[in-house]
């Protein structure tokens, strides 16, 4: 997916709606769209539905399901786990708003009107591997545009696609442990191997039962086995055991030809290769994946906030962090650091909130660790230490979330800051940040997440962007609209990381900087280098190989440059 000037694209949306899977032009094919003569007709979908046992739902949007059910409380709208039970909801909610079609097609929250927008027409609602096998030979024999979605969190949109056959995989809840995994002759320890729909926390507390402890997020819903994993899964824990990705034993997936492989490191290698961060929603659908455990422990959970009067206050504050970044690399300890800007914009104060992971710490020993960072931080002018909470437990609990807090229309950018930076130009950090604030940026996420066993992994051979063996932190910039915003604003907002966050981000960066293509800008220009560095190529090579007719294309993915924004036709 190349995005053209605006022109262009909405000229190819035009002509992509009018089409049907007759090429317009010589060598160009479209996904067959309702209204196109080779789009399944009623009888058709039956007689699918009958084969994987009535599983076959329409997907609406989540606007309409409340209405259609007399309302969602907002503590409904913006639950992850209520959502999850919705086939066609997003939980950045704008993915399912079709505002960028032709014309736009919405379905905003308690709106008296209602598009499919770019919410898929069906959904799969598969419980078995041969649901998931006759959704994928299905969509292939007629010629559909597929999605998949496990718990509908991709801050890219690509677990939708409008006009779409969607594959949810969300009910695919296996679970087993076992203290032998093996692969070919060799014993690799103790493991769990999940379905997609199986949640971080639910492995956070049935691991506790067992006294063991897996890579993951501090998240209720995200799924390990779904896009998590193939973008390259940051943790708390990466400092400590690496990414998410570096702990994958083995995939299960059904590919294109509706075959179920298996992918480890002596089986389809290459694709073993390219689901360990070669990109979400790129290779297949996978049904199963197996993770290294742990044994787990105690640890202690900071979580701190702290004030800043104005921009150059927390351009020092932000300085300060930087300089003390390097406090945790004894324990292999990690931090979310969040800056948020006034959202009323009637002050100049803004926050840094951190939540910090003691690895292994008492809350003695965390204190002491904090201690240099937080008088540093009280004696800055302008700068206050709002509040300071010790929590000592396990890290089973310190993990586990109850929900997620979703329902957002949100866009962000990203990347990936080299150790270096924070080594030789700390100051250029807080240099940044008060620039970023100057220029109106909101909120700015940190994630301490690398370094240490992820930077000590870089000899695994797999997708996993080389940047993330060299950074320290990965930064993402977060922009915000309502449902009710205008389309030209939401134009600008979207834009706002490419054009004029980006350039401030990149003194930290450096230019070609990596960024983690699950927490990312879509519309990032040259995708392929952002997210995928020196592996692009080789990747291509792969999915050219069990994806030849580019069935599982997603937006900013390997082989999108082929399709336009939708995935419809190819460009
Ligand atoms: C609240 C929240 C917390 C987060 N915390 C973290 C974190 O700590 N660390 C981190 O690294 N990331 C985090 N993320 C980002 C997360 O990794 C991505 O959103 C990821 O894409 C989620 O995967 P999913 O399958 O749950 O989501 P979905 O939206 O269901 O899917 C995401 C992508 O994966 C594909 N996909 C889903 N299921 C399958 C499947 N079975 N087979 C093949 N492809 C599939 C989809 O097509 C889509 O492209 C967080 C996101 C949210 C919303
Ligand atoms: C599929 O079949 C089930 C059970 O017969 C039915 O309830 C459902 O409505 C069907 N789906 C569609 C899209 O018609
Ligand atoms: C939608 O309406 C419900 C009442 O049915 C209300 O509780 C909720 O706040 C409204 N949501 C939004 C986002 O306006
Ligand atoms: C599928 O998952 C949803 C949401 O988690 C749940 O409500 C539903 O009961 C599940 N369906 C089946 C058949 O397991
Ligand atoms: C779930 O596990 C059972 C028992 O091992 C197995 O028969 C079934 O195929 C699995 N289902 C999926 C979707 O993997
Ligand atoms: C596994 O071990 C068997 C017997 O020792 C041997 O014949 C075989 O070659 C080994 N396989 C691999 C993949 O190492
Ligand atoms: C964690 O701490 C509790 C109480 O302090 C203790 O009972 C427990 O054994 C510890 N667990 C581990 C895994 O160290
Ligand atoms: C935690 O500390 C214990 C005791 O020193 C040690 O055995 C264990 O390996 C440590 N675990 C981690 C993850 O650091
Ligand atoms: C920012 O706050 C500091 C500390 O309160 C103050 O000294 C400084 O004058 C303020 N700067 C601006 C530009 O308002
Ligand atoms: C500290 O955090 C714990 C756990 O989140 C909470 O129960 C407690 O009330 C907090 N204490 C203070 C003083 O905020």
């Amino acid at each position: 997916m190349i995005f053209l000037p605006t022109s262009t694209t909405l000229l190819l949306a035009a002509l992509s709606w009018q089409s049907d899977a007759t090429p317009l032009s010589t060598g160009k094919k479209c996904r067959n769209v309702p209204g196109s003569a080779g789009f399944p007709d009623a009888t058709a979908w039956s007689a699918f539905n009958a084969t994987i046992s009535g599983r076959l739902v329409a997907a609406i949007p989540s606007a309409e399901f409340c209405a259609n059910r007399g309302g969602c409380t907002d503590a409904e709208w913006t639950s992850a786990v209520f959502r999850n039970g919705i086939p066609g909801a997003m939980n950045q909610v704008n993915w399912e708003q079709g505002s960028d079609l032709t014309p736009p097609s919405l379905c905003v929250v308690n709106g008296t009107t209602c598009g499919q927008g770019d919410v898929p027409l069906y959904s799969v609602e598969a419980q078995t591997v041969a649901d998931v096998q006759a959704a994928v030979k299905f969509a292939t024999t007629h010629n559909l545009r597929v999605a998949i979605k496990s718990s509908g969190h991709d801050y890219l949109g690509r677990s939708t696609a409008p006009h779409s056959l969607l594959i949810h995989t969300n009910n695919l809840t296996n679970f087993s442990f076992t203290d032998a995994f093996s692969v070919g002759n060799e014993s690799l320890g103790s493991a769990v191997t999940v379905g997609p729909g199986v949640h971080l926390t639910a492995i956070y507390e049935e691991s506790k039962t067992l006294g063991r402890i897996v890579v993951g997020g501090s998240a209720a819903t995200v799924c390990a086995a779904g896009g998590y994993l193939q973008g390259a899964g940051h943790s708390p824990l990466s400092p400590t055991f690496g990414l998410a990705a570096d702990n994958v034993l083995e995939f299960q997936i059904v590919v294109a030809s509706g075959e179920l492989l298996q992918a480890n490191s002596i089986t389809n290698t290459e694709l073993f290769y390219a689901l360990r961060g070669g990109g979400a929603g790129s290779w297949g659908v996978v049904v199963a994946a197996t993770f290294r455990t742990f044994p787990t422990f105690n640890s202690t959970f900071g979580l701190f906030t702290l004030s800043a009067a104005n921009n150059t206050a927390m351009a020092a504050l932000a300085t300060l962090h930087a300089q003390h970044i390097f406090d945790f690399d004894a324990t292999y300890s990690s931090q979310y650091f969040v800056v948020i800007a006034d959202l009323t914009g009637t002050t100049t104060i803004s926050t840094m909130t951190l939540k910090t992971y003691m690895i292994n710490q008492t809350v003695e020993q965390s204190q002491v660790i904090m201690a240099p960072f937080l008088a540093a931080a009280q004696a800055l002018p302008g700068v206050a230490v709002v509040s300071s909470n010790y929590t000592y437990g396990l890290i089973n609990d310190i993990l586990s979330q109850p929900d997620d807090s979703v329902g957002d229309d949100l866009v962000m950018g990203s990347r990936l800051i080299p150790e270096s930076t924070y080594k030789n130009s700390y100051k250029t950090v807080g240099e940044v940040y008060q620039q970023l604030l100057d220029a109106g940026t909101l909120i700015i996420f940190g994630n301490l997440i690398a370094g240490g066993k992820v930077a000590e992994n870089a000899n695994i051979d797999s997708a996993v962007h080389p940047a993330w063996r060299t950074a320290k932190t990965h930064l993402i910039i977060l922009n915000l609209w309502l449902d009710s915003t205008p389309q030209d604003e939401i134009n600008a907002v979207r834009s706002q990381f490419k054009n004029t966050q980006l350039p401030i981000l990149e003194r930290m960066s450096g230019p070609n900087a990596g960024s983690y293509s699950n927490e990312a800008d879509v519309m990032e220009t040259d995708f392929q280098t952002t997210f995928f560095g020196p592996n692009y190529a080789k990747l291509s090579a792969i999915k050219s190989k069990y994806d030849p007719d580019d069935l599982f294309i997603v937006g900013a993915g390997v082989g999108s440059e082929r399709w336009d924004e939708w995935g419809l036709c190819t460009v």
